[in-house]
């Protein structure tokens, strides 16, 4: 009895790893530029070639019709970039521009007016559609453009540090439909990083409905997003887009080509010209669909199959210290540094992981600062879906110029974890009363993520 108290006693010394240990399979080491853009390990000849394939799909620059090659043209009419990359530059997040004088280059801004559509979709605007696309096909008049400007604010934090924080402001200009009227609501947001998204889509419904049950602290709730599935035709979980708003990467992937590129798909078969705009319906299309089923099956497969970067130096005593501030001050209740996939058929290495994605999918109101209006689906103008946040310290190894948050105003996850309000206000005072060895302690964690 007493010889199992001593190695008791001995097991509980043995220092623990920060975190969870996800399996080398889903993982990848590389801390490099090319750290998103890894396949998981255990693909079979046939994936790995759909892989291949799919990551041409994702990297291609697209052309407007009509065009000599075929194969590549479908661009437009109406279109923000012509590549996926250009927004989610190697697999990573976008950013916002410094100041109304730059335009937006990884980003877009959702429209809509008052009411929703029968799916319960934001209700798109006549003439700008849901979505204000910068560019058009010669003959085609482009739509506008945005611009963000910013008011900054200063706070101060226990032991002195002072950090600016800026608030954007959206403008529009050049709008070629009318003036929009008072009543449009408006959402600017950065392209989300595009690895893990597998492990994501494995992460069982039940899950995600007992996490929106689960009792939690303070005055934090979280629950699911209920969307449209275009592909199932019925209302299903959300759980990608910062407000999850929409529950697959397949339909995640068909709506970008048709909203962000104008390529229409067997899914989205009328692409983006809004009702009333009369130049775009008449432009030339490079045959229906300009996106082909298997096409979308090898992007698909290219996303789900992105491996997670590995935390690294999860034994050091800082970020140890890091890890368990991050327990302390709750926000672990939303981002969830554990959870088990299901089973996915799709993938069978994707099934029954255990993995550290430091979400839990649902939204939470986080407060006036961060809202933006605009209702999506059941999300609140209020509501954001928790970001995942594995790979995060690589961000900005990846894109320099990488922004956080859903508009991209924090340049730094300092920033960013300022803005918290809502249900994470307690979460945010607590970082700011932090001592500054606390608070370095807990970003060097979030920074080996
Ligand atoms: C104009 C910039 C832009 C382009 C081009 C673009 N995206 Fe995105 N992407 C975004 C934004 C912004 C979001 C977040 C959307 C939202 O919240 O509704 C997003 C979200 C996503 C997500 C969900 C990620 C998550 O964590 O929830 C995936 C997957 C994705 N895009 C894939 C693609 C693919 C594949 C393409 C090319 C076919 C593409 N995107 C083209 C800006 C872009
Ligand atoms: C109530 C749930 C909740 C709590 C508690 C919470 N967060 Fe968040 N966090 C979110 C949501 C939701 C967002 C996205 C908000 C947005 O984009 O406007 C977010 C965004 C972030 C981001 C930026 C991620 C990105 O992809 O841009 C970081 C970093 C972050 N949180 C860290 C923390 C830290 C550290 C704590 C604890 C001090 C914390 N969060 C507490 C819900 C929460």
């Amino acid at each position: 009895m007493r010889f199992l108290l001593i190695v008791i006693g001995m097991l509980s010394a043995v220092p623990t790893r920060a975190d969870t240990v996800m399996t080398a399979q889903v993982t990848t080491s590389l801390a490099s530029r090319e750290a998103y853009s890894q396949a998981i390990a255990p693909l079979s000849p046939q994936d790995k070639q759909l892989f291949l394939q799919g990551r041409g799909l994702v990297r291609q620059s697209w052309i407007i019709s009509p065009a000599a090659d075929r194969e590549i043209a479908g661009l437009g009419p109406l279109y923000n970039r012509n590549a996926c990359i250009a927004c989610h530059a190697k697999n990573g997040r976008g950013f916002a521009p410094d100041g109304s004088e730059e335009s937006m280059r990884a980003m877009l801004v959702r429209l809509s007016v008052p009411g929703h559509t029968l799916t319960g979709a934001p209700m798109p605007h006549p003439y700008y559609g849901d979505q204000l696309q910068e560019f058009g096909a010669p003959g085609v008049i482009a739509e506008g453009r945005a611009q963000i400007g910013y008011t900054e604010q200063t706070i101060t934090l226990n032991g002195g540090e002072k950090v600016s924080l800026r608030k954007p402001h959206l403008n529009f200009s050049q709008l070629a439909y009318g003036p929009l009227p008072d009543d449009i609501m408006t959402s600017a947001r950065i392209a989300p990083a595009i690895y893990g998204m597998g492990l994501l889509a494995a992460i069982p419904d039940q899950t995600l409905l007992a996490l929106q049950d689960q009792a939690k602290p303070g005055s934090i709730r979280g629950r699911v997003n209920m969307v449209w599935s275009a592909e199932q035709q019925r209302h299903v979980i959300g759980r990608f887009g910062w407000k999850a708003n929409v529950d697959s990467v397949r339909e995640q992937t068909a709506s970008a080509l048709a909203n962000d590129m104008g390529l229409n798909s067997a899914m989205f078969p009328a692409g983006n010209c809004a009702d009333q705009q009369t130049s775009c319906h008449m432009a030339p299309v490079s045959g229906a669909p300009e996106i082909r089923p298997e096409q979308l099956d090898q992007m698909e497969l290219y996303q789900l199959a992105l491996a997670v970067p590995a935390p690294r130096l999860q034994d050091y005593p800082h970020i140890r210290q890091g890890a368990r501030l991050f327990r302390q001050a709750q926000c672990a209740v939303c981002h969830q540094p554990q959870l088990r996939t299901g089973d996915f058929p799709r993938l069978p290495a994707l099934s029954r992981q255990t993995i550290a994605p430091y979400t839990d999918l649902l939204l939470h109101d986080m407060g006036p600062d961060l809202a933006d209006h605009r209702p999506d689906f059941a999300a609140s103008g209020s509501e954001w879906r928790t970001p995942a946040l594995w790979g995060i310290g690589l961000a900005k190894q990846v894109e320099p110029n990488t922004g956080f948050l859903h508009d991209g105003r924090a340049r730094t996850i300092l920033e960013a974890i300022l803005w918290h309000g809502g249900e994470a206000e307690e979460a945010k005072k607590t970082v700011q009363a932090m001592s500054p060895d606390d608070r370095e302690a807990l970003l060097a964690f979030i920074n080996s993520l």
